[in-house]
């Protein structure tokens, strides 16, 4: 006689532990939206300030144009702002109803108050506490996390993730293997409450810090505070090894995009969409072929601003919401300076 007694048991422990994973509250996102400056960089135009090409350009970044956000005093808060003003409309909600403000962003408008802080004043958000979140390009997925973490505490019931960065503050223009690759915007998100399983699933997140070899800025903080050398060094601007950041890349990115559906037990039929960051077409093809994702399953706007760091992700979902059912399962993937990485498995909640 074969013994169904402990598989039994097993069927209902899972059962149960679905259940109860089910019943808790989740952090959904509730509205989208963005900003992004008016005036485009175009690869044309680069062709005129640096000895590269459209066509290099293209075929090694997918890059198109790029919005650079111009004008005197204007800082990443001025897009932040910008963004969780629409947000509030969109959801129709007083920003006095945010409890909580989280700015992913490696270019704050001062070393210190926090940019959060300011968006919060911009907005009239009087009653939310807030803060910044340094992960580069990895930025708004920890921020997303974090953020999240305080609906499913049950102590928050409106949290604003805002993405966003204004990149041409800290590129060397004369530089062709910096300046052509990132562009200035920022994305927002609004978290709520859900109890019918819809928001996010799970977070896997990364860092390494001896990758900061690769990619930094060199002044401006306690290491080298600034100096008239280190202005004329141009050490407060980004530097890059490419290659260098680009082998860890492609591997990085992939590697939590594959782990994160492994351990939900996903397949390719199951993610509706992969939401990559935005760095380069070929690390996103990458991602999107070790899923086993067609193209078609790939949110891509890189073409039109070129790396926003913290502002990818989210101004994907802004481009994309459209198109986006309830109950979709979305993967977020992203790989930046630290280094920094890791994916989020999210179900769209509207
Ligand atoms: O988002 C944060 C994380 N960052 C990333 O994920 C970026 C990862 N890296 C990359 O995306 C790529 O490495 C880059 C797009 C930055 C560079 O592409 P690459 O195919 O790795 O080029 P490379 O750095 O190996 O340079 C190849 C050649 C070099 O010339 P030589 O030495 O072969 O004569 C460069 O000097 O291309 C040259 N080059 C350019 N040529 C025309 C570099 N930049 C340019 C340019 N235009 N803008």
């Amino acid at each position: 006689m074969w013994n169904f007694r402990p598989k039994i048991h097993h069927l209902l422990l899972n059962l149960l532990n679905k259940i109860n994973e089910m019943s808790k509250v989740k952090a959904a996102i509730t509205a989208v939206a963005g900003y992004l400056p008016d005036f485009v960089l175009s690869n044309a135009e680069l062709e005129k300030m640096v000895d590269t090409t459209d066509e290099w350009i293209t075929s090694r970044t997918g890059i198109k144009e790029r919005r650079i956000l111009k004008g005197e005093g204007m800082g990443t808060s001025v897009m932040g702002a910008a963004a969780v003003e629409k947000l509030c409309q969109k959801r129709g909600i007083d920003p006095k109803e945010i409890e909580l403000l989280i700015c992913a962003t490696v270019t704050g408008d001062m070393v210190f108050p926090a940019t959060a802080n300011v968006i919060c004043d911009k907005v009239g958000a009087t009653n939310a506490w807030s803060y910044d979140i340094n992960a580069a390009c990895s930025g708004f997925l920890y921020a997303l996390s974090t953020a999240s973490k305080f609906i499913e505490a049950g102590t928050h019931k409106k949290v604003v993730v805002v993405g966003a960065d204004k990149m041409s503050s800290i590129i060397d223009y004369t530089d062709r293997a910096t300046c052509v690759i990132f562009g200035d915007g920022a994305g927002a998100v609004l978290l709520e409450p859900n109890e019918e399983g819809f928001g996010i699933q799970d977070s896997l997140l990364k860092s390494d810090g001896s990758g900061r070899k690769y990619l930094f800025q060199k002044s401006g903080g306690s290491n080298y505070p600034p100096t008239i050398e280190s202005v004329t060094n141009r050490e407060h601007y980004v530097h890059q090894e490419g290659q260098a950041v680009f082998k860890f890349a492609v591997v990085g990115m992939a590697d939590v995009a594959e782990e994160i559906m492994k351990r939900n037990n996903l397949t390719a039929d199951d993610i509706s969409w992969l939401v990559p960051h935005q760095a380069n077409k070929r690390i996103i093809d990458a991602t999107a072929k070790r899923c086993g994702l067609d193209d078609e399953k790939v949110m891509l706007n890189i073409h039109r601003y070129g790396n926003t760091t913290s502002g990818t992700l989210p101004l994907c979902l802004m481009d994309y919401e459209g198109q986006l059912k309830k109950g979709d399962n979305i993967l977020l993937a992203a790989f930046g300076g630290g280094f920094t990485w890791g994916s989020i498995w999210l179900k769209w909640a509207y």
